[in-house]
């Protein structure tokens, strides 16, 4: 058989344009245009009933674009060959490529039937178009209402399976954002087995790109890399039951010139937080294809006849004002469409860790201490960390039991919590719900409960284990404990940590036919649980955390509207990690601390002041004990605070700039906040290293106003916004690790 070619110029009739204009669809050849904001991404079915992509980019506007999918004209697919359907298949641009039939390129969906056979041929059946966005079932995802988006979802089948495929993509009317996910129906007469569903894949008709990932390890998460893309395939993924510290969900095609400023780039974050890939690979016909989802690796669903899986949602963002633009549309979306609740869109309270001030060895009486002392400086929450249950005195024990350790904390819960209100601040505790203790109650009763293989050794990692969530039981009983703490205080703010990644992963509660879905059932399981925390609390601020920022994810965001960005609290370490987080996470979301010096994971002494400046692009908080620090630290306090109130609206809300890149030039490193209307922007500037000659640096300024005129807090100096960006500043500093914060506001 061959491929139809057709002259769609010939059949073209209209265009025609579905509810607010954000979905076109030519029905004579069943051909899609999505608009988001300035972006519009092309595909249409061809007679064979295949979904064929033909653009994703800037915005077109109301040309005929049928000539994209003149199959004859496209460059991958040689004009001799356009008989041979193998030929076809291994170089067409598809929306949803399968395994099988003969595109031996990286596919999105394998299928194994009754047979044992992992063919499968999806083909076009229907389609439909609905404003807003639907909610995927247990699983996080942005959101949209009906003025704010647009949905498409394109139903698929394989005839031979009865296997259906739901493609949706969502356009967001004034973001440059299209998601999406897939949902699958087994309506055949037999179970099937999904051997792989990833969410998204975009063939792109050239290799013109570098892939920028984030990487990293414990205490350096999310460190950004670049590089040019080359034949084969070259990707990044998790297969730890986490998203992991080592790659984050997120990947950028960016075009050879793309900088901050300039160039093409697209964003690809997954909203997941458990194992995922994200691949680009560059083809013989020197295109790419990048692909995103659940990883495949030991998974396997089983879908019983009339059973449906949804794989979660990949957000696509493109730019074409560079990398920054991006940055900035990430940010958006995630204020506005993914994170909830009611601290969405507030300042998050000051607060005190006692992590790094005492870590396992504190009782009441010190907890109380810190509190009189940072209350008398303005800090506004203590937050109580690990070791306050069981009989946790290191981390060999208790969890599980998370009941109070009375040793440690004398009168119970109840009384601390009041004396620190008493001292008018807020309280919050910690808790690492998905974990159990060796040494613990629970354990003793529910050995069964770990995730484990019957007759196999567990592995050991920070001397425990990881609860099987797939269970409810287990979940229920965990939130049973919870609620029990949570009820009998006033507590306001929760640190759900996760300390260790998932090994001999079985379950005691799961047939053998369904032990490889427990990696994708946990993560279910997490986003059960933590749904119902902030149904049932919805005035409690969660904080997500995972040894440091091993499940920075969008998955956690949509749970949590701040995430613990990394177990370095060094300035000068954190220019790395918050720079690689910003590339698609908000200012908003990042939790960053003051802490003391010498810091306790590199060592490093840095003034009071730069480890303020930087923990202000963050949610702000100490992890010291302030009943200890120097003298002049804690005196800094009050200033500090201050300045961080003035400045956090700006920074929580506005538009971010990246000025300096620590990974280009480690001398220096600065960034710009610029609130929305351009009336206000705070400029920080951190110099890594002193040295000759540079004792002052001329930094052009961004995403101002051109024609207004701004006042400078540090000078006094009137200047126009396009002196400020074209010409730059004079910035002086001495020493090393040193930084200073200019305020910019408009006359
Ligand atoms: C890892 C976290 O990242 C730390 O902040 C702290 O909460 C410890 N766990 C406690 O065990």
């Amino acid at each position: 058989m061959g491929i139809i070619v057709r002259d769609y110029h010939k059949d073209y009739k209209r265009w025609a344009w579905q509810i607010n204009d954000n979905i076109g669809f030519a029905e004579d050849i069943k051909m899609f245009q999505l608009d988001a904001k300035d972006t519009s991404y092309v595909f249409g079915v061809i007679d064979e009933g295949y979904l064929i992509h033909g653009y994703f980019g800037k915005k077109l506007s109301g040309d005929d674009l049928t000539y994209l999918l003149r199959l004859e004209e496209n460059p991958w697919v040689p004009k001799t060959n356009m008989r041979d359907m193998g030929t076809f298949m291994d170089q067409t641009a598809f929306e949803y490529p399968c395994h099988g039939t003969g595109d031996y390129r990286e596919p999105c969906l394998m299928v194994m039937d009754g047979e044992g056979m992992t063919t499968c041929d999806l083909r076009y059946v229907s389609h439909k178009v609905y404003k807003g966005k639907p909610a995927l079932e247990g699983l996080p995802a942005t959101f949209a209402n009906e003025d704010e988006a647009e949905t498409l979802e394109i139903t698929c089948t394989d005839k031979h399976t009865g296997l259906e495929a739901v493609l949706l993509y969502t356009v967001f009317n004034e973001l440059n954002v299209i998601t999406r996910s897939v949902r699958l129906k087994n309506t055949g007469k037999a179970p099937l087995n999904v051997k792989r569903v990833l969410s998204a894949c975009v063939d792109f008709d050239n290799d013109g790109y570098d892939l920028i990932t984030l990487n990293g390890s414990w205490a350096r998460e999310r460190v950004l890399e670049r590089s040019k893309l080359h034949h084969g395939k070259q990707g990044i993924d998790s297969v730890r039951g986490e998203s992991s510290h080592q790659n984050n969900p997120f990947m950028a095609l960016v075009s050879h010139n793309a900088d901050e400023d300039t160039g093409e780039a697209y964003g690809f974050n997954f909203v997941y937080s458990g194992n995922f890939f994200a691949q680009a690979e560059v083809t013989q016909n020197k295109c790419t294809r990048a692909v995103m989802g659940i990883n495949h690796f030991d998974f396997n669903w089983l879908l019983e006849e009339g059973g449906e899986f949804t794989a979660p949602e990949v957000v696509m963002v493109y730019s074409d004002g560079g990398i920054g633009k991006m940055s900035r549309t990430f940010h958006d979306l995630y204020r506005e469409h993914l994170i909830r609740g009611e601290y969405k869109d507030k300042r998050r309270p000051i607060l005190i860790n006692n992590w790094e001030a005492t870590y396992f060895g504190f009782d009441a009486d010190k907890l109380i201490d810190i509190a009189r002392e940072a209350s008398k400086l303005g800090i506004e929450m203590l937050v109580m960390d690990d070791g306050w249950f069981g009989h946790r005195d290191a981390d060999n024990s208790s969890l599980g039991d998370w009941f109070v350790y009375e040793k440690k904390l004398k009168g119970g819960l109840k009384h601390l919590v009041d004396e620190v209100n008493k001292l008018g601040m807020k309280f919050g505790i910690w808790f690492e719900p998905e974990m159990i203790s060796p040494d613990s109650e629970l354990y003793k009763k529910h050995p069964d409960w770990a995730i484990q293989v019957r007759g196999r050794d567990m592995t050991m990692s920070r001397e425990q284990y990881v609860l099987d969530y797939s269970n409810k039981e287990v979940r229920d009983c965990v939130y049973g404990m919870m609620k029990n703490v949570l009820d009998s205080a006033n507590i306001e703010y929760i640190k759900w940590d996760m300390n260790r990644q998932l090994t001999e992963v079985g379950s005691t509660s799961l047939p053998k036919e369904r032990q490889r879905e427990l990696w994708h059932r946990y993560v279910l399981g997490v986003y059960d649980l933590m749904n119902r925390l902030t149904t049932d609390y919805p005035h409690i601020l969660l904080e997500n955390c995972s040894g440091g920022g091993a499940r920075f994810d969008p998955g956690m965001l949509y749970y949590s509207p701040q995430i613990w960005c990394s177990d370095d609290t060094d300035a000068i370490e954190r220019l790395k990690i918050q720079h690689g987080t910003s590339i698609c996470y908000p200012a908003s979301a990042m939790g960053a601390h003051v802490s003391d010096c010498p810091n306790h994971t590199v060592g490093r002494t840095t003034p009071f002041s730069t480890r303020g400046n930087v923990a202000m692009v963050g949610t702000f908080g100490y992890e010291l004990d302030v009943t200890r620090i120097p003298q002049a630290d804690r005196d800094a306090i009050p200033a500090q605070i201050a300045e961080f109130n003035k400045y956090n609206p700006i920074i929580r809300t506005g538009d971010q700039y990246r000025i300096g890149n620590v990974f280009e030039d480690n001398m220096w490193d600065a960034w710009i906040f610029v609130s929305k209307d351009k009336s206000e922007a705070v400029f920080t500037f951190v110099q890594v290293l002193g040295r000759p000659n540079y004792r002052s640096r001329r930094i052009r300024l961004k995403g101002l106003d051109p024609d207004a005129c701004y006042k400078n807090s540090e000078t006094g100096e009137m200047l126009s916004g396009s002196a400020l960006m074209n010409a730059g500043i004079f910035v002086k500093l001495d020493g090393d690790f040193t930084s200073k914060v200019v305020h910019f506001v408009r006359q």
